[in-house]
């Protein structure tokens, strides 16, 4: 049988196993699973409570905090004396280890009922990204990365596509729901790309749209106004698949600046031109008043 588009992309590895026998991507995916647990659960219940406003807001938090305890929860059985960095319960610990979890990216995704959500937890070891591992529970998709030991999904290496031109381009993006101090210059590069790549997805779940990048499905993704608990686990993902990750500018601190561009080599490249004309003085504020 020929071997399809997708497998192309995706080599069945033995690199799978040896990242996977490393102890802290074993303790993130026992974390990353059972959370998942918690989350597929209380998804079977969501149309009983979706006449319940409240109640369902209330429950998507509670899903949060559960699942967020449980990834807590397991890593500290683990690694007592590492910090941690969690979207729900903030900072706690001083360590040269963070781990830092979005104990369920894709929050109104998951209030609906549209299946695309994750939990996504990375570590950073002295500042630097280490390890990281998204769980699709919809899916029952594990990715892993490990620094140096590359990126895989399920038992698959991950490759960031070979797409060179933009206009061939499949590209993800995040459109900005919470904050609009950017709203202007976001439209501007969202109109710009729109008739300069092949296509623009908004699936609603930042950490899974870096996965989409590391698995070569997207050629390029950017999203202003992230958190570094959306972007630690895919980011490294995308690195370890051959891709490139930066802030707008293509520099380094896109975790601690919440702006972030990925893609492979040529696109991600080709990224950077069409955005950095739409820079506003705001905008290169945030990224730290670089010309
Ligand atoms: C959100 C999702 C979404 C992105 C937002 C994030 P949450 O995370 O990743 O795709 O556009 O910026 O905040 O709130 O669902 O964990
Ligand atoms: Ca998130
Ligand atoms: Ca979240």
């Amino acid at each position: 049988m020929p071997a399809s588009f997708f497998d192309n992309r995706l080599f069945r590895d033995s690199g799978f196993e040896m990242a996977l026998n490393h102890p802290m991507i074993n303790i993130a995916v026992k974390a990353a699973r059972r959370a998942g647990r918690i989350i597929n659960q209380a998804a079977d219940n969501l149309d009983i409570l979706t006449v319940r406003h409240k109640s369902l807001n209330d429950l998507v938090s509670e899903v949060d905090r559960a699942s967020e305890a449980a990834v807590i929860q397991t890593i500290h059985a683990a690694y007592p004396d590492h910090a941690i960095l969690a979207e729900e319960s903030g900072a706690s610990g001083d360590s040269e280890y963070v781990w830092i979890i979005d104990p369920l990216d894709g929050t109104t995704n998951y209030l609906h009922g549209f299946p695309q959500y994750c939990v996504s937890i990375g570590v950073t070891h002295r500042g630097v990204l280490a390890h990281g591992v998204i769980f699709d529970p919809t899916r029952n998709d594990l990715y892993i990365a490990s620094r140096g030991r590359g990126a895989f999904l399920n038992d698959r290496r991950m490759r960031v596509s070979r797409r060179t031109k933009l206009i061939d381009a499949l590209v993800g993006t995040g459109f900005p729901f919470r904050m609009f101090e950017h709203m202007d210059a976001y439209i501007a590069i969202l109109r710009e790309l729109m008739s300069k790549t092949a296509g623009i997805r908004r699936p609603g779940a930042a950490a899974l749209d870096l996965a989409a990048v590391a698995a070569g499905r997207y050629d390029g993704f950017w999203e202003i106004g992230l958190s570094p608990w959306d972007m630690a686990a895919g980011a490294l993902m995308v690195q370890e698949a051959g891709g490139l990750v930066g802030d707008l500018q293509g520099e380094e601190r896109y975790l601690e600046r919440g702006m972030i561009i990925a893609g492979n080599p040529k696109i991600f490249g080709q990224l950077i031109q069409v955005i950095e004309p739409h820079l506003t003085p705001a905008l290169r504020e945030a990224l730290g008043a670089r010309p």
